[in-house]
């Protein structure tokens, strides 16, 4: 079959970062293209009602063009947009963001400095590891691939997470069982790190004593204070070995977090979330933490009243009550699964002030009980998806809430997710 190759006039960013053009009336999605570039591209399969693309040659570059500062940035699939400017890549997260906003209609009081943090501060990351004929591959996928790419010096990771990935690979080689994929997650929490391995280690779906004893070596020898092993990801996690309990501290809060919890990717961009948040409030309140995990915000909120946390997650829930006991805090956790089950208005009129942050897929069936609340006077929203932020804005507003204030914070270099803070008043 001939392949169609086309000459291509890029208008826009989309939303995974590549490039859009239009190619016989639909557009054609090419990674690595930039606005206002001229670029040869060949033509691929469908996608997303239209086509997706491939850069072949690069006739007229922007002026924002730059050189990508990774080595592996040609092959490896984790980054985004490492060939455009720093400052203009940020120039367009902001205005995506605002433009999605004036389109659902929600105006904004005031847009704060927007955070971006900088190179080598994810303190949490999901490797993907291969070994093959007792060669390792540990990095990330090739873009829609799932070919490994061998990634030794990743500049998004910290340089703790970056050493503690090379120490691991001899140990990862007697470990994982030959031709087959395992991810290698890491997270560093400030004061320990953990690790869990998901995938088939050994002939039969459990480790045999052989893997057992090495993973045992790996997590003392590389400092891990707890190790972690699953055959799937809907599995429950075993512990191999620990050494120490994984402690996160949030304000005056100490949680022992169970294996693999969510924790935002780097601690400069939860020190202003948490400014975000706590800035927007006084004191003696009675606060409720929607989407708590395992009490990023209900540590920090603690200075400012009554916090109730709420999570879907019963293992962090439950980290989260231990903690409140142990620390005798003003904080009480509860197991609830926000989608199905949102806080009612009568719930919510217990409250002065409502925080929430969900997963990406938003918070709609919540902003609806609060949009039709009447003592909630003070609503914080964290979200790493400016559509269902859009979205969840608008029930907001059309409760009566106006958008006091937004900030970007984001965490995620050269991808183009954007993560923001927004505080609404009625
Ligand atoms: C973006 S994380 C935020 C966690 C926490 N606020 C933090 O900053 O560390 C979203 C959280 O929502 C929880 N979650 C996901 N779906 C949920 C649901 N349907 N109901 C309640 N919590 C849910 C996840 O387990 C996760 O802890």
């Amino acid at each position: 079959m001939t392949k169609t190759e086309a000459e291509i006039t890029i208008d826009s960013i989309g939303r995974r970062g590549d490039g859009i053009g239009e190619w016989r009336e639909r557009p054609v999605f090419i990674p690595r293209a930039l606005p206002g570039e001229r670029v040869l591209a060949q033509i691929g399969p469908e996608r997303d009602k239209g086509h997706a693309g491939k850069l072949l040659e690069i006739i007229s570059p922007s002026p924002e063009r730059a050189a990508a500062p990774c080595p592996h940035y040609d092959d490896c699939g984790g980054c985004a947009l490492q060939h455009w400017d720093m400052k203009a890549h940020h120039a367009w997260k902001e205005g995506r963001i605002r433009d999605l906003l004036a389109r659902a209609e929600i105006s904004v009081g005031e847009w704060k400095p927007s955070v971006f943090t900088p190179p080598r501060t994810r303190r949490r990351a999901t490797l993907a590891a291969f070994l093959q004929n007792k060669t390792l591959r540990l990095g990330y996928h090739r873009a829609r691939s799932h070919d490994i790419v061998d990634i030794p010096d990743c500049m998004v990771i910290s340089p703790r997470l970056r050493k503690l990935t090379e120490a691991m690979r001899p140990h990862l080689a007697g470990i994982l069982t030959d031709g087959r994929p395992a991810d290698i997650f890491a997270q560093d929490t400030g004061l320990s790190v953990d690790v869990m391995i998901t995938g088939l280690i050994g002939s039969r779906r459990e480790p045999q004593a052989k893997q057992r004893e090495a993973m045992a070596v790996m997590a003392r020898e590389c400092g891990i204070a707890r190790l972690s092993w699953r055959f799937r990801d809907r599995d429950e996690p075993e512990i191999i070995a620990q050494h120490a309990p994984v402690i996160k501290r949030s304000g005056d809060l100490s949680v022992e977090l169970p294996p693999g919890a969510f924790l935002q990717p780097s601690a400069e961009g939860e020190e202003a979330l948490v400014a975000a948040v706590t800035g927007a409030l006084g004191r003696n309140l009675k606060i409720a933490d929607l989407y708590a995990g395992c009490g990023t915000f209900s540590g920090p909120l603690l200075k400012h009243g009554h916090v109730h946390a709420v999570e879907g997650d019963a293992v962090s829930a439950a980290a989260l009550t231990r903690a409140a006991r142990t620390a005798n805090a003003n904080l009480t956790a509860e197991r609830r699964n926000l989608m199905d089950n949102p806080l009612t208005v009568k719930e919510l009129n217990k409250y002065d002030a409502v925080v929430f942050d969900p997963p990406r897929a938003g918070a709609a069936a919540q902003a609806a009980t609060l949009a039709a609340s009447t003592k909630v006077n003070l609503v914080i929203g964290i979200s790493c998806n400016p559509a269902t932020f859009a979205r969840d804005a608008g029930i907001l507003r059309d409760g009566g809430y106006a958008l006091l204030s937004a900030r970007i914070v984001d965490q995620f270099t050269w991808s183009a997710h954007i993560e923001l803070a927004a505080v609404f008043s009625r």
